[in-house]
């Protein structure tokens, strides 16, 4: 399923959804076009997508703010996504964030943010996997407390009882392994942990 479709499935049965770093508005467009949620809000840094996302949802019941993350928004939502960044944007805006449910769906390094999430007091409920073009993993969490290994701050404590992610995780072996040949004697410890823990998974 395409990333962003799988984003708005994702808000089933939520009221108010909030989409931090919204862009072109696609998401919160989706899920109300299929009647997922009953409104949105959408926040955004940069005026120029924000216009995007006014004009696509124009006369949606979406609240449209130029605010960096959380803040400028002074409205209850019930979920907040932040999709389609770095893991330290994501990072940077969840450290001036509510505590709330979230859907993220990092570019890169979710491993980083796994072990942010458990140091910053969010158990990660469920994690889904899409090819679009790429891999894609979306990671949803409340608030709460639980402690991960870090096997499972690697591989995904949900993504991998998901039978889904195998490819994904055999991909992953194949591209470290080649790294592995190439890499200096600090890097290829690491690299051979997180090989170690992948040939369990494929
Ligand atoms: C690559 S786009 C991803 C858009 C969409 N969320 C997606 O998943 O396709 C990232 C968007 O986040 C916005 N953004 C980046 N940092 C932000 C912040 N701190 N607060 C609000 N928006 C931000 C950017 O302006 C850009 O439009």
């Amino acid at each position: 399923m395409k990333r962003l479709d799988y984003i708005a499935s994702l808000l089933k049965g939520y009221d108010i959804a909030l989409d931090i770093g919204s862009d072109h508005g696609y998401v919160l467009k989706k899920a109300l076009d299929l009647g997922y949620i009953n409104k949105g809000i959408a926040s955004e840094i940069a005026p120029g997508p924000l216009e995007n996302a006014k004009t696509n949802l124009k006369n949606y019941p979406v609240t449209f703010y130029l605010s960096d993350g959380f803040d400028k928004i002074n409205e209850k939502f019930d979920i907040a996504i932040i999709s389609g960044m770095g893991v330290y944007t994501i990072i940077d805006i969840l450290n001036r964030a509510p505590k709330c449910e979230y859907i993220l769906q990092p570019n890169d390094k979710h491993e980083v943010l796994r072990k942010y999430l458990m140091e910053n007091g969010y158990i990660i409920t469920e994690e889904h996997i899409t090819f679009d073009k790429f891999y894609y993993i979306i990671i949803k969490v409340k608030p709460g407390n639980e402690n991960l290994s870090e096997e499972d701050i690697f591989l995904g404590p949900k993504l991998r009882l998901n039978k889904n992610a195998k490819d994904y995780y055999k991909l992953k072996y194949d591209q470290l392994s080649k790294i592995l040949l190439v890499c200096d004697n600090e890097t290829k410890k690491n690299i051979t942990k997180q090989i170690n823990y992948l040939k369990k998974e494929i």
